[in-house]
C-alpha cells in the first residue's frame, strides 16, 4: 500500500501530465481528446490546488457546445491517429470537431461545488449559467421520454458495454458499417474492452447519426436504439437541482428549471422495474426493462429521489466482493469482473454514489464506500477501473478522473465529503 502523501503527489502529476493546455485528456494514448464528464471530474481534481485551472477545464468543454445546446462527449481539439473513431467518422456539426452525442450532464453540480469552495469565482459561474441552461434544455427537448432521459448511443451514458445494452443491441443488424480497425485494443488487452459485436453496433449508430447531420428530430423517428437510462436521468435530475441553486444564487429565474425537476421526478419512476425491484434501463423501442442492477442504479440517492428502495441491493452487492461498487451485480449472469462496464469498479462512480448516500443520511455507508475506494487506489494506483475481487488495475493507467476523485474526495489528506458541503 502506497502512503497517502505519495498518492497525492502522483495524482497532481497525472493531472499535469494529461493537461494539453486548457483541457485534460483522460489518459495518454487510449483517449487522446477532451471527454465531457472526464473533464468535469478533472476540474474537481484541479480545484484541490488550482481553482483557476479548474474553471478553465469546464469553460473549454463548453467552448465546444453546439448551437442547439448539446455539449459533445468528445472534442477533437487536435487530430490523433491513435484513436478510433475520429472526427471524420463522427461528422459533428459544432464549433470544434466533435462527436455527435453528449455524456452524463454533471457539469452544473460541479460548477456549484466550485462556487461553494470559492465564491470569488462568481463571474465565471455567471458566464457559464446560460450555457448550462442550454445544455439541460437540449436534454429536455430531445431526450425526454415522459421525464426519463434517453440515450441514442451507449457511449452517451459512459457505460459503454454494460449488460443493459445486450437486449437492445441484439435487435440491431449493424448494416452499412465500413471495414474498420480498432485502436483501443492496441492500448489495452481485449479481455478488458468491449467485444467486436458491440463495436459493430456502436459504429452503426454513429453512421446513422452522421448520415443525417445529427438531426435529433429525425433520429427520434428512425433510431433503433432509444433507451431511458438511470445514469442520464439521475445525473440530470441532480444537476438540475444544482442548476436551480446556482440560478437562485445569481438572481436569475428558476421557473423553467422547476418544471424540469418536477418532470424528471415523475420520469425517474418509469425506470423502476417492479419485477427485479430495481431502477434500471427502459428500452423505449421494445417497452421492456433491461433487468440489470448496475452502479448507475445506485445513483438514485444522488438524484435525491427520497426513497431507500435500493438499500437492500446496495448492502448485498457491497458485501459481495472485496471492492465495491461493481458496475454490474455480481449475481447477474453477464457479470465479468475485468471487462470495462460489465463488472469492474469505477472510482468516479463511487464518488457520486457516496455523495448521494451521505446526503440521504446513510453516512456510515458513505464513509465505508469512501474508505473502500481509498484503499483501492492506495493499493492499486490510478487505473481507469479495477477488478472488484482483488482490486487489480484494468483498462488505461495514469487516469485523470481516478486521480481527480482521489484529490477531491478519497484522499485522507486532500479529500473531503461533498455531501457535507451541500445544503
Ligand atoms: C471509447 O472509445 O471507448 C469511449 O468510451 C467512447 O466514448
Amino acid at each position: 500500500m502506497t502512503d497517502a502523501a505519495t498518492r497525492d503527489t502522483e495524482a497532481r502529476a497525472i493531472l499535469a501530465n494529461n493537461d494539453r493546455g486548457g483541457y485534460t485528456v483522460p489518459t495518454h494514448g487510449l483517449y487522446p481528446y477532451q471527454w465531457n464528464w472526464d473533464s468535469v471530474f478533472a476540474a474537481a481534481g484541479f480545484a484541490e490546488h488550482d481553482m483557476d485551472r479548474a474553471w478553465t477545464e469546464i469553460e473549454t468543454l463548453f467552448s465546444g457546445q453546439w448551437d442547439n445546446g448539446m455539449v459533445p462527449h468528445i472534442l477533437f481539439h487536435q487530430v490523433d491517429p491513435g484513436y478510433f473513431p475520429g472526427p471524420d467518422i463522427w461528422r459533428g456539426t459544432g464549433p470544434i470537431p466533435s462527436s455527435g452525442i453528449s455524456q452524463p450532464p454533471i457539469a452544473a453540480t460541479f460548477v456549484r461545488w466550485l462556487l461553494d469552495k470559492d465564491a470569488a469565482f462568481e463571474p465565471r459561474a455567471r458566464a457559464l449559467l446560460p450555457k448550462l441552461m442550454a445544455s439541460h434544455r437540449w436534454f429536455m427537448d430531445w431526450r425526454n421520454e415522459d421525464g426519463a432521459i434517453v440515450v441514442t448511443h451507449p457511449w452517451e451514458t459512459g457505460r459503454d458495454n454494460c449488460p443493459d445494452w445486450d437486449a437492445p443491441f441484439a435487435a440491431i443488424e449493424p448494416e452499412g458499417v465500413d471495414a474498420y480497425y480498432r485502436r483501443d485494443t492496441t492500448h489495452v488487452v481485449e479481455e478488458e474492452r468491449p467485444r467486436r459485436w458491440d463495436y459493430d453496433r456502436y459504429l452503426h449508430l454513429v453512421k446513422l447519426g452522421g448520415d443525417c447531420g445529427w438531426d435529433e428530430a429525425h433520429l427520434r423517428q428512425v433510431t433503433p436504439f432509444r433507451v431511458a437510462d438511470p445514469t442520464m436521468t439521475f445525473t440530470l435530475l441532480r444537476a438540475s437541482r444544482d442548476l436551480r441553486d446556482l440560478a437562485a444564487r445569481l438572481g436569475e429565474p428558476t421557473a423553467e428549471i422547476d418544471g424540469w425537476i418536477a418532470s424528471m421526478e415523475r420520469g425517474a419512476e418509469t425506470l423502476w422495474n417492479d419485477d427485479a425491484q430495481t431502477y434500471d434501463c427502459l428500452d423505449i423501442r421494445s417497452g421492456k426493462h433491461t433487468g440489470v442492477i448496475s452502479n448507475a442504479s445506485f445513483l438514485c440517492w444522488f438524484a435525491g429521489l427520497g426513497n431507500d428502495r435500493m438499500l437492500a441491493h446496495y448492502d448485498r452487492i457491497a458485501a459481495a466482493e472485496t471492492f465495491f461498487v461493481p458496475s454490474t451485480d455480481p449475481a447477474h449472469p453477464a457479470y465479468e469482473p475485468k471487462r470495462y462496464w460489465r463488472g469492474p469498479v469505477w472510482a468516479m462512480m463511487n464518488m457520486l454514489i457516496a455523495t448521494g448516500l451521505g446526503e440521504a443520511g446513510h453516512v456510515d455507508r458513505a464513509e465505508a464506500l469512501t474508505e473502500n475506494t481509498r484503499r483501492l487506489i492506495a493499493e492499486n494506483g490510478f487505473a481507469e477501473y479495477f477488478d472488484p475481487r482483488d482490486g487489480a488495475p484494468a483498462g488505461g493507467r495514469n487516469f485523470t478522473w481516478t486521480a481527480a476523485v482521489w484529490l477531491a474526495w478519497a484522499s485522507p489528506t486532500t479529500g473531503g465529503t461533498p455531501w457535507a458541503r451541500s445544503s
